[in-house]
């Protein structure tokens, strides 16, 4: 018999279902909250809100489209943590209400665990052990993983996370929230030699950004003084400098990773592994440095529900089930 996983995502601004069959996504329906754009960030109440509305559209389509029977299912599995309460609370409790209505168990994921393990839906996939430069809005961080279950941190930032940087640097620019997206696209026709913004000098695994933003900000100004229009007529390559250094700061740290675990399968994951200048940059140090390099198709590497459900599948497969009573947590602390 397949196994059938249901997988529920709601930490932060998506609405997302997926439905996963022995492995294999058959469906990743994500309803994307546009209410937010207005306020040049995430408003926990109208993201609570707004995935209210969404929540059983988004399964019931997930379910549809993957043509499976809702009494089929196996599990659900579940955002527990790290987001928003409000929103995680929303997924937990629906994913909850269903495995009851379906006497079906439930599993709690983790949901930075979720990005690195999206990694697993690709064909051909990475072995254990193998490293995951995880990049998303709220974290950095590189993980060591053994096995499905044995996940560390190993390095990560000590301000702000590298999406963070993308979008705050985006803000200095202009650009509305988020911005990471656009200084990819505004990036694409500029010179990343053009401009020379700072390095951390930071002797361990960890990362720090808040020093880029600021010289950006400093830069800016300066520049503007000289020239009001200077901004305007070098966009594309102070976004391409901007995305070069945060890029070489990722990748300085994970190739040191990778020296000093001797791992050669490499992964990339979270929102910023969207990055087509991470993504080029990854597979060109792979090539050099003879890794395996591993990057999930850009619907697994944002906010998604298929990374829940194929975590949720592995689990499942361990017997590894969740009570109905299993809380949800802001906090990012991994269990
Ligand atoms: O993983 P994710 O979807 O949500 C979190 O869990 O945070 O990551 C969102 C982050 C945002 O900061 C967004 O600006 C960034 O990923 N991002 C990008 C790109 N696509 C998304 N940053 C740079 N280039 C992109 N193409
Ligand atoms: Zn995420």
């Amino acid at each position: 018999m397949p196994v059938i996983i249901l997988g529920i995502e709601s930490s932060c601004d998506e609405t997302a279902a997926s439905v996963c069959v022995d492995g294999k996504i058959l469906s990743n329906i994500i309803a994307s909250q546009t209410v937010h754009e207005q306020y040049g960030g995430v408003v926990p109440e109208l993201a609570s809100r707004a995935h209210m509305q969404n929540i059983v559209p988004v399964v019931d389509q997930a379910i549809r489209k993957a043509g499976v029977d809702m009494h089929a299912l196996n599990a659900i599995a579940f955002t527990s943590a790290p987001g928003l309460i409000g929103s995680l609370l929303v997924g937990s409790q629906f994913g909850k209400s269903l495995g009851l209505a379906l006497n079906i168990p439930v599993i709690a994921v983790h949901h930075m665990q979720a990005h690195v393990l999206a990694n697993l839906i690709g064909d051909p996939a990475p072995e254990f052990p193998f490293l995951c430069l995880t990049v998303s809005g709220g974290h950095t961080q590189i993980v060591l993983c053994e096995s499905i279950d044995n996940l560390s941190v190993i390095g990560e930032t000590i301000d702000d996370a590298a999406g963070e940087a993308f979008d705050k640097s985006a803000k200095i620019l202009g650009l509305p929230y988020p911005g990471g997206p656009l200084i990819d696209k505004h990036a694409r026709g500029g010179n990343p030699k053009r401009f020379s913004f700072p390095e951390p000098q930071i002797p361990s695994l960890d990362f720090s950004f808040s020093g880029l933003k600021t010289s950006i900000l400093y830069f800016l100004r300066d520049e503007l003084q000289r020239d009001p229009e200077f901004l305007k007529t070098n966009l594309a390559d102070i976004c391409a400098s901007i995305q070069e250094r945060i890029v070489s700061i990722l990748l300085k740290k994970l190739k040191k990773a990778a020296g000093q675990t001797r791992i050669t399968d490499l992964c990339i994951a979270g929102g910023v592994s969207a990055n087509s200048g991470l993504r080029t940059a990854f597979t060109e140090m792979g090539k050099q440095e003879g890794w395996r390099t591993f990057i999930p198709s850009f619907e697994y590497c944002t906010d998604n529900a298929a990374m829940i459900a194929v975590t949720g599948y592995y689990r499942f497969l361990k017997g590894e089930f969740d009570q109905l009573n299993v809380k949800v947590s802001a906090r990012a602390e991994w269990k």
